[in-house]
């Protein structure tokens, strides 16, 4: 721990924690983007899904305040234990390691840390960053508070080692290492997959296709429109694999926020799914993973493309219909979610716009070339000539 002030904390020392603070956040949001992908109870996926737009939002802040203070610079590198430290939890070998390595030891950590900078910092000369941080606190602390409340038995080999390394790194804070760095974990290291992974509480099928939805009674066609809406899983997944892969590139700061709270909306849609179906007696139980399977040789661009200018602009008509639908069935609970729906979705084509533009800056292509591409690839998975993007549901 560096030198105090008498009372407070100076800008280089604020300056350099928010910095820290920040790399945390942002590995968290990989992190939480991969595993997202990874873990299969959908309930804790929505859970991750909100945990992961809290980490954006900090970073967000963080990054306003780091930018007004001297030697605030918000890219400046951080050192390379910590680094080193965020880069493992990632690896967790399976659901109930990740969940323990990643909040009952790193979350828990941050939290911990944040508590301390906050018995550190003046209330008055440091009052920017009191303000943040308690802020911030109270997400963590609810994120850590709901993995309390998890059924998930003792600590693992897992969060041990997730535990040395904080101990090795001398906490996010730290400024020397002790002792040697662990040994390596034997397990497999994690990879994004190719698929959205899902316990046995969901199988893999198709869904009512649009054309069958409009032959149905409207109660019918409410339960398959929020089958629909259950599935939009798929979204929410191609972009956790967007924000886990660009992680790793050269992106603006301000293309993880729009995704991240893109990311956020699509899990909150599929949320949208599992409330009125059970409602309406119904337990979500299927989903057709295809458009995000097909989606994964694809470029970040490309699929920030064909998510946004393509998917999204074919389902953009159906959605002011639906909101009219419901009201004439004074249906006002479905209507509530389709007129957030909508609302939401008029920004996510907005997001589309921004970061295709701002990706092609440089580029001879524009973005009817880059669908173009999006559709040989369709073309090359599915072994049949791809015209036009559509869904089949
Ligand atoms: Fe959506
Ligand atoms: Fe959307």
């Amino acid at each position: 721990m560096d030198t105090l002030l008498v009372n407070g904390l100076s800008i280089a020392q604020t300056s350099t924690r928010l910095r820290n603070l920040v790399a945390v956040e942002r590995a968290r949001l990989k992190i939480l983007a991969g595993w997202f992908l990874r873990l299969g109870d959908f309930e804790r996926k929505y859970k991750l899904a909100y945990h992961l737009y809290d980490a954006a939002e900090h970073v967000t802040w963080m990054r306003a305040r780091l930018k007004e203070m001297r030697s605030g610079n918000p890219d400046a590198s951080i050192r390379p234990e910590l680094k080193a430290l965020l880069e493992e939890v990632l690896h967790a070998p399976d659901d109930t390691a990740f969940l323990q390595g990643f909040y009952g030891v790193l979350t828990r950590q941050l939290v911990q840390t944040i508590e301390d900078d906050l018995t550190q910092v003046d209330p008055v000369g440091n009052a920017n960053e009191h303000r943040l941080l308690r802020r911030i606190l109270l997400d963590l602390q609810a994120q850590v508070a709901w993995y309390d409340s998890l059924p998930l038995g003792g600590d693992s080999a897992w969060a041990e080692h997730v535990s040395a390394w904080v101990t090795h790194i001398g906490g996010i804070h730290g400024q020397d290492a002790t002792g040697d760095k662990p040994a390596a974990f034997a397990a497999p290291r994690f990879e994004r997959p190719a698929t959205i992974v899902f316990d046995d509480k969901i199988t893999i099928g198709s869904l009512a296709s649009y054309e069958d939805r409009l032959q149905m009674s409207p109660e019918q066609a409410t339960v398959e429109q929020f089958r629909v809406f259950f599935n939009e899983f798929y979204a929410a997944a191609l972009l956790a694999s967007i924000l886990f892969d660009a992680s790793d590139g050269d992106y603006p700061w301000e293309f993880f926020a729009d995704f991240s709270r893109h990311f956020w909306d699509e899990a909150r849609h599929s949320e949208f799914g599992t409330v009125r179906l059970r409602e309406l007696g119904v337990e979500p139980d299927r989903v057709n993973p295809i458009l995000y399977e097909e989606s994964q040789g694809l470029p970040v661009l490309h699929r920030v493309a064909y998510l946004t200018r393509g998917l999204e602009a074919y389902f953009m008509p159906r959605k002011p219909k639906r909101m009219k639908e419901y009201e004439t069935n004074g249906d006002d609970r479905s209507q509530l979610f389709a007129d957030q729906d909508w609302s939401d979705e008029i920004n996510h084509v907005r997001y589309g716009s921004r970061w295709t533009d701002h990706l092609l800056e440089e580029d001879y292509r524009d973005v009817q070339d880059v669908i173009e591409e999006v559709k040989q690839h369709l073309t090359r998975m599915r072994g049949t000539p791809v015209t036009d993007i559509n869904a089949p549901f």
